[in-house]
C-alpha cells in the first residue's frame, strides 16, 4: 500500500489531498475547517482530516507533494521587482520577509506542520518530531500539478490538456498531452503575459476582490455591452490566433505593485478603480461583458490550438481560469473537441491533488487504467467511438465500478475517478442528534426513505432549505453536500434567496441543479455537467417572449423581468450555470429533485452554496445551524434530522455576525 499527502498551501485557497494505492480518498480546503475565506496558511486541519478519513498517522505517510517550486517562484519574483526597481520596492519589502520566512525554508515548515497535523501543538517540540518523519518529501511544478489534477482523474485514455490561470512559478498557461500514466507539457505562455491576471486586473478595477470576486465580473457580463473590448484589445492586450496573448505593461502592476492596475490604464478608461461596496454601474457591467469577451475569444484560441498541436478530440482543463464555465459552455458548443472534462477545484486548491496524483502516476510510474479504456460505459451505448453528444438523454444509468467505491459518473456516462467530488468529512446522524440535543435545537428524525418527499414538500411550497448531507464538496461549488435550495420558477425567490439568505448583491443569479434525465427538455444542454462547469442557455421553449417595453431595458433593470419558466436560475441572456444530478453519483439529493419533479412537473432546483456573504461553505453540522440560525431559511436538512426555524429558540450574539467575514 502506498500513502501520499499531496499539499496546496501559501497563496490562496490552500488545500489537502489524501491518495491510497492511485485513488483519492479525500480532499479538503483548508478555508472549510478555519473558516477562514480562501486561507492561504499551511493546511494543517485538513491534512489533519485527510489522515483521519484514512486511518492514518502522518508517520505512516510514503510522500508528501507540494503543488509548486516554491524556489522558482522565488526566482521569478525576485527577476521581476529587479526588472522594474524601484518601483516595486514596496512591495517587494513586505513581500519578502514572507517568502524568507514560509517559503523558502519549505522541507523543514512542511515537517513541522506535519507534527502539528499529527496532534503535537509545541512548535519546538513539532519541529524535532518532524525531522524524524521517513516519507520522501516531493515538489511539483504549479502548471504541472494543474495539468495532473486535470487529466489523472478524467474519464479519457488520451486527451489535450490546457491549463490557464494568473500564474505558478513562470507559466500562466500550457498546453500539454495526457495519454495513460503519462503527462508531457508541449508549450507554455509566461508570466507577465496571462489570460487569469488580465482577468483578476479588470475584476480589481471594477471594485471586486481579486482571486475572489472573477466571478462576480462573469456574472455581471451579461448586464453589459462589450463596448471596450476593441480598445482592451488595441492598446492592453493582443490576442494572437494561437490563443497566447501578450499583454502591454505599461497599463499593469502587478509585476512590481500592490495594485493590479496604473495611473495609465485609469486614463484610458477614463477613472480610477471602483471603490468596493459603492454602487454599480453600467459601466462596470460594459467593462464586464468587455473582458468576459475577449477571455472567451482566447479560450477558443488557445483550444483550437491545442487541438491543432496535439490532434486529439478530448481535452482536460484545470487552473482558475477553467473555472469560467461561460467560457466553457462556448468551448463544449463551438470549439474544435468532442469530449470536455473540467477539473472541478481548478483553482489551486486542486493542486494538492494534481501533485498526489503525479507522484502515483509519474514519479512511481503507476499504470493508470481509464475508465474510457476499461470500457466501463454504463448507458449500454457504447463501444466504438462511444455515445456521442446527446446520447444519454433520458437514460437511467446503473452504477458503475470503477475505483472501488467510485460514485461519480461524469462525461458522456463515463465514470471519472472524482467520486462526485464528494471528498471532504461526512457526520454520522449519531454525531448531529448528539450535537443539537446539546444545543437545545429542536429537530425531527425521519427515515432515508421518508426524506425526499419531505424536503420536496417543502420546496413546492416555496421554502428555502439548509440542505447538509453526506462528503462535503472539494472545490469552490456546493453540488447539494453543503447547499441551500429553493424552487427556482419562483419569480421572488432570486431577490429573496440573494437579500435575505446570502445578503449579497441582487445582480448574482443561481444556478440550477437538474436531473441528468432533463437536462435536454430545460436547457439548451445534452451533456454531463456535475460539476457547474458549464454555463448553456435556458430551451427556447421554456422561455418567456419579453414585450418591446421589456427588451429596451438596459442593465440591472432586467433584473425583474420574468423571463423563463425557471426564473431564479435565467440569467439576464437566458444562460444558467447548469449541474446535472446523477442518482448513482448523489442519491440522495437526485431523489429529492425526482420527489419534487413529481409534486410540479419541474425537474429543476435552485442550488446555491450553504454560506452567507464572505463566509467559507459550511463544514461540520455546527457551521450550518449557526447560518440556518443568522439567516432567514425556513428549514435545515442535517442527513435526516429536519430543523423548523419556527421551532428553534432565538439565539443571541454579542457581536454583529455580519462583520465577521471580510466581503469578496
Ligand atoms: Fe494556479
Amino acid at each position: 500500500m502506498t500513502t501520499i499527502l499531496g499539499i496546496s498551501a501559501f497563496y490562496h485557497d490552500s488545500a489537502a489531498c489524501l491518495v491510497r494505492d492511485g485513488e483519492i480518498i479525500a480532499a479538503a480546503q483548508e478555508e472549510r475547517f478555519t473558516r477562514v475565506k480562501h486561507d492561504h496558511n499551511f493546511p494543517l486541519l485538513a491534512a489533519r482530516y485527510c489522515l483521519k478519513e484514512a486511518g492514518l498517522t502522518a508517520e505512516q505517510l510514503d510522500f508528501v507533494g507540494f503543488y509548486d517550486k516554491p524556489l522558482l517562484k522565488f526566482d521569478r519574483l525576485l527577476e521581476t521587482y529587479l526588472d522594474y526597481a524601484p518601483s516595486g520596492f514596496r512591495s517587494f519589502l513586505k513581500s519578502m520577509p514572507l517568502w524568507m520566512k514560509e517559503k523558502l525554508w519549505m522541507p523543514d515548515l512542511i515537517r513541522t506542520e506535519m507534527a502539528k497535523a499529527n496532534g503535537i501543538d509545541d512548535e519546538r517540540a513539532a519541529k524535532k518530531a518532524g525531522k524524524k518523519f521517513e516519507w520522501k518529501l516531493l515538489f511539483g511544478d504549479h502548471h504541472e500539478s494543474h495539468a495532473a489534477s486535470a487529466f489523472y482523474p478524467s474519464p479519457f485514455e488520451e486527451a489535450a490538456i490546457l491549463t490557464i490561470d494568473g500564474v505558478g512559478e513562470w507559466a500562466t498557461s500550457s498546453i500539454g498531452i495526457g495519454k495513460g500514466n503519462e503527462i508531457t507539457l508541449l508549450k507554455e505562455l509566461r508570466f507577465p503575459d496571462s489570460l487569469g491576471l488580465l482577468y483578476s486586473a479588470f475584476t480589481y478595477y471594477a471594485g471586486f476582490k481579486v482571486n475572489s470576486g472573477e466571478y462576480k465580473i462573469m456574472g455581471l457580463a451579461p448586464y453589459g455591452e462589450p463596448k471596450y473590448a476593441a480598445l482592451i484589445k488595441d492598446k492592453l492586450a493582443e490576442v494572437r490566433d494561437d490563443g497566447s496573448i501578450r499583454m502591454n505593461h505599461e497599463y499593469f502592476s502587478y509585476s512590481q505593485g500592490l495594485r493590479m492596475t496604473n495611473r495609465a490604464f485609469d486614463r484610458i478608461f477614463e477613472g480610477p478603480p471602483r471603490r468596493s461596496e459603492s454602487k454599480i454601474t453600467q459601466r462596470e457591467m460594459d467593462l464586464a461583458r468587455s473582458i468576459q469577451v475577449i477571455t472567451e475569444e482566447a479560450m477558443l484560441k488557445m483550444a483550437a490550438h491545442a487541438h491543432k498541436e496535439t490532434e486529439i478530440k478530448k481535452l482536460c482543463m484545470a487552473g482558475g481560469v477553467a473555472l469560467n464555465c461561460v467560457a466553457n459552455g462556448r468551448l463544449l458548443r463551438e470549439g474544435p473537441f468532442d469530449d470536455i472534462w473540467i477539473q472541478p477545484a481548478a483553482g489551486d486548491a486542486g493542486g494538492a491533488l494534481g501533485i498526489a496524483l503525479a507522484i502515483w502516476h509519474r514519479y512511481l510510474g503507476k499504470p493508470r487504467t481509464s475508465p474510457e479504456k476499461a470500457g466501463t460505459w454504463v448507458n449500454g451505448t457504447g463501444g466504438a467511438g462511444g455515445p456521442r453528444r446527446g446520447s444519454l438523454a433520458g437514460v437511467l444509468v446503473p452504477p458503475v465500478n470503477y475505483a472501488p467505491d467510485a460514485r461519480a459518473i461524469t462525461v458522456q456516462g463515463y465514470a471519472d475517478g472524482m467520486k462526485g467530488s464528494y471528498l471532504g468529512p461526512q457526520n454520522s446522524v449519531s454525531e448531529i442528534e448528539a450535537f443539537l440535543q446539546t444545543s437545545n435545537a429542536p429537530y425531527k428524525k425521519y427515515s432515508r426513505e421518508q426524506l425526499p418527499e419531505v424536503v420536496a414538500q417543502f420546496l413546492s411550497e416555496g421554502k428555502i432549505i439548509g440542505l447538509h448531507q453526506g462528503r462535503m464538496e472539494f472545490g469552490p461549488r456546493a453540488l447539494g453536500a453543503r447547499s441551500i435550495i429553493g424552487d427556482p420558477r419562483s419569480s421572488e425567490m432570486q431577490s429573496v434567496m440573494n437579500l435575505k439568505i446570502k445578503y449579497r448583491e441582487s445582480f448574482r443569479p443561481f444556478a440550477p441543479s437538474v436531473l441528468r434525465e432533463h437536462v435536454a427538455d430545460w436547457f439548451e444542454l445534452d451533456y454531463d455537467s456535475p460539476y457547474m462547469m458549464l454555463v448553456a442557455d435556458v430551451a427556447a421553449e421554456r422561455r418567456r417572449q419579453m414585450s418591446d417595453e421589456e427588451k429596451g431595458l438596459f442593465g440591472i433593470s432586467k433584473l425583474n423581468i420574468k423571463r423563463s419558466e425557471i426564473p431564479a436560475v435565467t440569467h439576464v441572456d437566458y444562460s444558467a450555470r447548469i449541474q446535472t444530478v446523477r442518482r448513482d453519483t448523489n442519491p440522495l439529493y437526485w431523489e429529492i429533485i425526482e420527489a419534487f419533479r413529481q409534486k410540479t412537473g419541474c425537474p429543476v432546483i435552485v442550488n446555491t452554496s450553504f454560506n452567507v456573504r464572505g463566509e467559507p461553505i459550511v463544514c461540520t453540522p455546527e457551521d450550518s445551524y449557526r447560518c440556518f440560525m443568522r439567516t432567514e431559511m425556513d428549514y435545515l436538512v442535517l442527513e435526516t434530522c429536519v430543523l423548523d426555524k419556527k421551532d428553534q429558540p432565538e439565539i443571541a450574539e454579542k457581536t454583529d455576525w455580519r462583520n465577521e467575514f471580510k466581503l469578496d
